[in-house]
């Protein structure tokens, strides 16, 4: 079977990681490219690095991560935080729909996609954010966006994507998918989707903060203006021209210098998926959160909230418990590295590219333990700023 554990830099041998869907591990490739784009590339080539392909990047990785989520070449550019790039193409889709003024999601979407909408609402007045159990359902001649997490960060349950895409278009919406718990987790195809967004720091193992990326449609992208006119947008941008001129591709939803460092260590971690495949990793994760779903944790007050159904989940397994939190610590003391999500969610993330059968079962016998011996109860209640 295809192995990729060797090709992460081993932290702990001992340490089981299942937070991936948070923050992937570190490439052994990028920890190479790290050193060299540090010394060599800035300490050495300097400001020469920009036309040596630095200039490149948020395109050519941006192809990369195209043909992970059924996308075109020129259909995907790394930039931004996801935050920002769903703001940037939220607001084009309004401001290319004045006669409609509803955008349809859910309560279960990321919360950071629901402060932007709430903050459109102060640039578009007569905004209305629906928050509908069934997006098909809610969907009419009114609405002008569609903006889902594909797979909802809590629970893990994952959308059908395709019939929303079409109820939308049926109805004349645009839709706009996050995709921060799908790229790299889930086979995805954007053939029908018109715009999305997503994180490199989860299953693209592309760093903490690493930049984000989004994806217009390659006949929409003419049609829609980014609202943030920054010069990296500009069609000639190093013409220093005196008004805005949006380039004619992705790259309109440019805005500012792109932060090298970061971006250039998203590739080698795209570079091994593509390596490994969607069908594999697919394959893999489907066996994987299948073992925890079967685990038989409710003896111990467990409630699995992730679907069963394999096509309607991601890539991890989301179980709620009272003692969620402190659970949480005491696997971590026992060397297993879950997380936590309030207010009484413990989620466990599977990343095929690290993470096998062994390490699962390694991970249950673990937190058995500590709900048989209530190891959890040695553990403070409060919790830090991050979880
Ligand atoms: C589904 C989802 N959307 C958006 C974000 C926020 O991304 P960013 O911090 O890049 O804006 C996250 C972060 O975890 C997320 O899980």
């Amino acid at each position: 079977m295809k192995s990729f554990k060797h090709r992460f830099v081993p932290s702990d041998p001992d340490l089981i990681y299942l937070d991936g869907n948070s923050l992937g591990r570190l490439p052994v490739a990028a920890a190479a490219l790290a050193q060299s784009l540090v010394e060599q590339q800035w300490g050495i080539r300097l400001i020469r690095g920009w036309n040596d392909g630095w200039i490149e990047l948020p395109r050519r990785i941006g192809d990369k991560i195209a043909s992970l989520v059924g996308a075109h070449s020129g259909e995907v550019l790394v930039a931004d935080s996801t935050s920002v790039n769903l703001y940037k193409l939220a607001v084009a889709a309004l401001e290319s729909r004045p006669d409609r003024r509803e955008i349809v999601t859910d309560a279960e979407n990321f919360p950071s996609d629901l402060y932007i909408f709430q903050g459109l609402q102060r640039r578009f007045p007569d905004l209305q954010i629906r928050l509908e159990a069934d997006p098909i359902a809610a969907i009419s001649e009114k609405t002008a966006l569609v903006s889902l997490s594909h797979v909802h960060f809590k629970s893990g349950y994952r959308h059908p994507m395709a019939a929303i895409n079409r109820a939308a278009r049926d109805a004349g919406a645009y839709t706009l998918w996050d995709l921060s718990h799908s790229v790299g987790a889930v086979p995805t195809d954007l053939s029908t989707a018109d715009m999305a967004v997503g994180c490199t720091y989860k299953y693209l193992n592309g760093g903490p903060g690493a930049p984000a990326f989004l994806y217009v449609r390659q006949d929409l992208q003419s049609q829609l203006l980014n609202p943030i006119q920054g010069w990296f947008g500009q069609k000639s941008a190093f013409d220093f021209g005196l008004d805005y001129e949006p380039h004619s591709g992705i790259d309109r939803f440019s805005v500012g210098t792109p932060p090298v460092v970061s971006l250039a260590l998203i590739e080698p971690g795209v570079d091994l998926l593509l390596e490994a495949g969607m069908e594999w990793i697919d394959a893999r994760r489907t066996v994987l959160t299948e073992i925890l779903l079967q685990a038989n944790l409710e003896e111990f007050g467990f409630q699995p909230v992730t679907p069963y159904d394999a096509n309607e989940r991601g890539s991890h397994v989301t179980f709620a418990h009272h003692e969620a939190w402190r659970i949480n610590l005491a696997l971590i003391q026992a060397g297993v590295i879950p997380d936590f999500r309030a207010p009484n969610f413990l989620r466990l993330g599977v990343t095929p590219l690290y993470i096998d059968e062994s390490d699962i079962e390694t991970a249950l016998h673990g937190l058995r333990q500590i709900m048989q011996s209530r190891a959890y109860e040695n553990f403070p209640a409060a919790r830090p700023p991050v979880t």
